[in-house]
């Protein structure tokens, strides 16, 4: 199986096949995306909350980060990586920003890209002009906007994007073309109304990747501790859950339990270890 690039991901993208995309937040989440052969992994933030028990994705600190995207690449398979660039790691300056990206690049060479929450154009006069400074030095980035949880505050809470008002619709589309034209190779759309999400597919020239953006999109992207069941918290509309892995967990860990209680587990025949008889009676006497 060939390795994904940004160039196999684009060929699939004009070719109209979807684009597949999951996170992974450690190497066996990493792994497991690996071997089921999914274009693209995704290092989100995201993992704060769902593997970490952060109350937000700002709260996790860069070097906590980068022990994770670290854990993630020492899985090896044929999905792309791209990882996010986290809350406080490219605000401050231009300048941090890109020493932190090439920070993140340096991390493993499996990393080929980095992500890029952005807010409105019209509102958010910095990070577009962040991005084009990172695509000029030949930093693949990807921009994400429309939900944005990087911004929740800001947009006041985790809501939908683009589907009240005709200006926000606007700024939405124009910020999609905007990160376009600075460079950026896909975008991620989080949480709009599908109808806008296909109009801003259908406007621009880059792989749309969609999160509760609906199935026009050019590709799409689930959290993995989300599809796959792995906690009990409640999951936001757009998820579709593909596993039960928490009451897997639980119906395997009570079963355990109760053997072991039942001193039915371990077996002493399948799981343990014999020692020579004469041994034994020699160490006995
Ligand atoms: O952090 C993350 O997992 C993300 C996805 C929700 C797109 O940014
Ligand atoms: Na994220």
């Amino acid at each position: 199986i060939r390795t994904n690039t940004i160039q196999s991901l684009h060929e699939k993208y004009l070719k109209g096949i979807p684009i597949t995309v999951s996170t992974a937040h450690d190497y066996i989440t990493s792994q497991w995306v690996h071997d089921s052969n999914c274009d693209a992994i995704l290092v989100g933030d995201s993992l704060a909350m769902t593997a970490l028990g952060y109350d937000s994705t700002t709260d996790i600190s860069f070097n906590e980060f980068k022990y994770h995207i670290q854990s993630v690449c020492r899985a090896q398979g044929p999905s792309m990586v791209m990882v996010d660039m986290p809350f406080g790691s490219f605000e401050s300056s231009i300048q941090m920003g890109i020493a932190n990206a090439i920070d993140i690049m340096k991390l493993s060479s499996n990393v080929a890209s980095v992500k890029v929450e952005t807010g409105p154009h019209t509102k958010d006069t910095y990070t577009i002009g962040f991005i084009k400074e990172l695509c000029s030095r030949g930093i693949p980035v990807v921009g994400h906007c429309g939900l944005t949880p990087q911004r929740s505050h800001s947009l006041g809470g985790f809501k939908v994007q683009g589907n009240k008002r005709i200006e926000d619709i606007t700024v939405l589309c124009e910020t999609a073309k905007k990160l376009e034209e600075a460079g950026c190779w896909a975008i991620l759309l989080e949480c709009v109304p599908h109808k806008v999400a296909n109009y801003i597919t259908s406007n621009i020239s880059i792989p749309v990747i969609g999160i509760g953006a609906g199935p026009g999109c050019s590709g799409q992207v689930l959290v993995i501790a989300d599809m796959l069941g792995m906690t009990q918290k409640s999951l936001p509309r757009f998820v579709k859950q593909y596993g039960q892995l928490h009451s897997n967990a639980q119906d395997a860990l009570k079963e355990y339990m109760k053997e072991v209680q039942e001193s039915t587990f371990p077996n002493k025949e399948m799981h343990t270890f014999k020692i020579k008889e004469d041994l034994w009676k020699s160490f006995l006497d």
